[in-house]
C-alpha cells in the first residue's frame, strides 16, 4: 500500500515538470501570440495548416529563432517575442512548440 502511494508520487513529480512546458507554451501562446495569430492580423499566420506549410519545412529551430528575435517576410513584421521583451527565451519556445503541436492536431 504504501509503496504504491510511494510510486504514485514520484510519478506526479517526474510529470509536473512536463506538464508545467505545455503549459507555459499554451499560457505564452495565449497572452503574448494569439493577438495576431489567433485571428491573423497584420499578415500573421493563422494556426492553420495551410498557413504554415511553408514555415514548418523550415524546421522548429529556426521558427523559434524568428519567434524570439522576429522576423521580417513577405507576409508582413514578426515583431521580436511578439512585442514582449519581458518573456523569456524558454517560453517563447515552449510557445512555438505549441503551435506546431496545434498545427498538427
Ligand atoms: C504584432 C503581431 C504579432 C504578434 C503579437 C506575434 N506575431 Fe508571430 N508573426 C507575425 C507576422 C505578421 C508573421 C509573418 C511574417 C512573415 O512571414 O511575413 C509572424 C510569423 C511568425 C512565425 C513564423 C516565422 C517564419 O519564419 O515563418 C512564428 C514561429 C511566430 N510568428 C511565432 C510567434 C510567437 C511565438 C508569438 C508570441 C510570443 C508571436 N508570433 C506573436 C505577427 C505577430
Amino acid at each position: 500500500m504504501k509503496i504504491r502511494l510511494i510510486l504514485c508520487s514520484a510519478t506526479m513529480l517526474l510529470l509536473a515538470p512536463m506538464m508545467a512546458a505545455a503549459d507555459t507554451g499554451a499560457d505564452t501562446y495565449n497572452t503574448a501570440c494569439a493577438v495576431c495569430h489567433g485571428a491573423g492580423i497584420a499578415g500573421a499566420p493563422k494556426l492553420e495548416a495551410d498557413a504554415w506549410k511553408d514555415r514548418l519545412a523550415k524546421g522548429e529551430e529556426t521558427l523559434v529563432k524568428h519567434a524570439i528575435e522576429g522576423f521580417q517576410g513577405d507576409a508582413g513584421f514578426m515583431p521580436a517575442k511578439g512585442g514582449r521583451a519581458d518573456i523569456s527565451d524558454e517560453a517563447i519556445a515552449a510557445a512555438v512548440k505549441y503551435m506546431i503541436a496545434e498545427l498538427s492536431k
